[in-house]
């Protein structure tokens, strides 16, 4: 499929960070009830602190935002320093006005995830929908814990971590081994991330441009679950140059 994928290539993670801070701005000026999606991992880590910069000197209120995040790790609760929520809260919520009943993440002590998803699900519908969702993408092409194969349809659910998933989150950035990272995670389905009205995807880093080349200009396969974006009518990737290296026909 020659995919719709707007690839905007920059030259480091700073600018990848600036550029991602201001589409999502810019969302929020528009409709300051904006529902956003939000991600974890390295790479937006930046992109969080330049949201924080744009509250503090620009006066970017986050006052009437709702917010869902994409996964969260079964059996960490919000308060362990690697769960996503403690995430969230560390690099953005706590620098910025918004309301904390207003920011969805996933549960994952739920007494039953079946549950929890379902609720998750019916939530985002109840708001109207999200309205822009960021992403990072995994060295193997994952979308939130997306891992090859997921479904293009497949809704919020209870997963499996590949190991080369496990692998990377254990390199030191995040846990210290893989034994400590847990093997399951709540993750909103391709299906799910593939309705916000628009995504944009981060990638930084050599180590992500296979992922990027066959997302944006490989098959529309399962087997790369960034390339089920393709046919979203408003799908951006912000990449560095090192992320944008193995791709062909870089724009
Ligand atoms: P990273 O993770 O930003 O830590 O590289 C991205 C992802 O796995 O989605």
């Amino acid at each position: 499929m020659a995919g719709n994928i707007k690839l905007v290539v920059c030259k480091d993670d700073a600018e990848v960070a600036k550029k991602a801070a201001v589409m999502f701005a810019d969302v929020i000026k528009a409709k300051p009830s904006a529902v956003i999606g939000l991600a974890t991992g390295s790479t937006p880590e930046k992109t969080y602190a330049e949201m924080a910069q744009l509250h503090r000197t620009q006066g970017l209120s986050f006052k009437q935002v709702m917010s869902f995040n994409l996964d969260e790790y079964w059996g960490l609760d919000g308060d362990h320093d690697q769960s996503y929520r403690y995430f969230m809260n560390d690099h953005l919520f706590q620098h910025v006005d918004i309301r904390p009943w207003n920011t969805f993440v996933l549960n994952g002590k739920a007494t039953n995830p079946y549950l929890e998803c379902q609720a998750y699900e019916t939530k985002i519908v109840s708001v109207g929908g999200v309205d822009i969702w960021l992403l990072g993408i995994g060295g193997n092409g994952h979308i939130a814990f997306n891992e090859p194969g997921s479904a293009v349809d497949s809704r919020t659910r209870l997963v499996n971590l590949t190991p080369e998933t496990i692998a990377a989150n254990s390199d030191g950035r995040f846990f210290k081994s893989a034994a400590e990272v847990p093997r399951c995670a709540l993750s909103a389905g391709i299906g799910t991330i593939r309705e916000a009205r628009s995504i944009v995807l981060l990638a930084t880093g050599a180590k992500k441009a296979d992922a990027v080349a066959a997302a944006v200009e490989g098959d529309f396969s399962t087997a790369c679950p960034a390339s089920l974006l393709q046919d979203h009518a408003d799908c951006t990737f912000i990449v560095d140059e090192a992320a944008a290296g193995k791709l062909k026909n870089a724009r």
